[in-house]
């Protein structure tokens, strides 16, 4: 089947990028998915990207970020573009309209977008409703947030992940998109630790145990990070998923959109979302699995985040820019980069960087003392 998606992409260019994004999940939903993508992408994954992590089977280790399918209307559509996994969300408990529009950039020059959504959401019912009657081929994580005008954080999430944990593979409690006043306060010390043990007692109380995750923010002080990697594995979360979103603007972007108030995500926060997952990595000395994403546009970029600690990636920014094709070509380099450097799984290769520059370092300093 002819891929059109290099005809359709022009026009989504010219639309507004809300509207460009609306019409795209109607197109999955409508089955139109299938003219979008060359046959490479139905083809099996080589089994060097196969992975068992959390009690699952990853085919591959690239996955859809969440904010693409918030309300779970199209998971097994973004698998069949080959993707390993979908994260759907972020839902609220309740139904909300986010925030008002304009909200959603995208900044060509810079190959980044602007978002201040404000986790407009349908509400979990809606989602947990259609994710209930789909086929179980893809693995399917949810991505649980607070409703806005919520008083209590915690009995949000909890009443998340008591509902969600009926249908998800894995749960994520995002306490980190800049969208949402206060949200990402909850990182700090005193609350994430009065957040973290309740949830997770929630968790055990649910009659399937799924792992539970946090989504956590490039813009943390080193001190957050550390105190993040130590209440983490104090509660005994499962994993980390590094990161959301940024509200910083490095040097250098040229987009007349730069200056909107949002979360800056793509090609620019590569590499303060990639230092903050070899932060967590050296911190939680390894023992944390993570979730990298943050400007994955290739599969040097993949890699790299594997090298710096992460198991598995996710992107949402770059598909927007490059178009389906590319989880096929992301999946094909990194095999081979893995291949190449005499890997045989991608597990070995997790946290690779830092193992190299300790044992550098170690030689530097016995070749001191000699
Ligand atoms: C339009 C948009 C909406 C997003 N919505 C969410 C969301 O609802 N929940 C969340 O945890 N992350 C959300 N994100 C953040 C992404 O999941 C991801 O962490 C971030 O964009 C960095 O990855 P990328 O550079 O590959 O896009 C959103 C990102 C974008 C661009």
């Amino acid at each position: 089947m002819a891929n059109l998606y290099p005809l359709i992409r022009p026009v989504l260019r010219q639309l507004p990028a809300e509207v460009a994004h609306n019409l795209t999940v109607r197109a999955l939903q409508a089955g139109l998915g299938r003219f979008m993508i060359d046959r490479a992408a139905r083809e099996p994954d080589p089994p060097i990207l196969a992975q068992r992590l959390w009690g699952l089977n990853f085919p591959n280790p690239v996955g859809l970020a969440a904010g693409f399918d918030k309300n779970a209307r199209v998971p097994e559509a973004m698998r069949n573009f080959g993707f390993g996994f979908v994260e759907i969300g972020t839902v609220t408990p309740r139904p909300q309209p986010g925030n008002p529009k304009p909200r959603l950039f995208r900044l060509e020059g810079d190959q980044a977008i602007v978002n201040r959504m404000g986790f407009n959401s349908g509400g979990i019912d809606a989602a947990i409703d259609r994710l209930h009657g789909r086929p179980r081929t893809a693995i399917v994580g949810i991505n649980l947030g607070k409703n806005r005008n919520s008083r209590d954080a915690v009995l949000d999430y909890a009443e998340g992940i008591r509902r969600a944990a009926k249908v998800a593979d894995y749960l994520v409690v995002n306490i980190s998109s800049p969208n949402t006043p206060g949200l990402r306060d909850l990182q700090r010390r005193a609350s994430l630790r009065a957040l973290l043990v309740p949830l997770l007692r929630t968790r055990e109380e649910c009659e399937r145990r799924v792992p539970l995750l946090v989504k956590i923010s490039p813009d943390l002080t080193p001190k957050e990070r550390e105190d993040i990697a130590t209440i983490a594995l104090d509660a005994g979360i499962d994993g980390l998923i590094v990161s959301n979103t940024t509200v910083d603007r490095p040097a250098g972007l040229v987009s007349r959109y730069a200056t909107e108030a949002g979360g800056l995500s793509g090609r620019p926060l590569f590499a303060a979302s990639t230092s903050l997952l070899a932060d967590m990595y050296r911190l939680t000395q390894g023992g944390l699995p993570m979730i990298g994403v943050g400007g994955v546009a290739s599969g040097a970029d993949a890699y790299q985040k594997i090298r710096s600690g992460a198991c598995l990636v996710q992107l949402y920014t770059a598909l927007v820019f490059m178009g389906p094709s590319l989880v096929t070509d992301i999946k094909k380099e990194l095999a081979e980069l893995l291949q190449a450097e005499g890997f045989t799984s991608v597990a070995e290769a997790v946290g690779a960087a830092a193992r190299s520059s300790s044992l550098s370092k170690r030689a530097g300093a016995s070749s001191g003392q000699s």
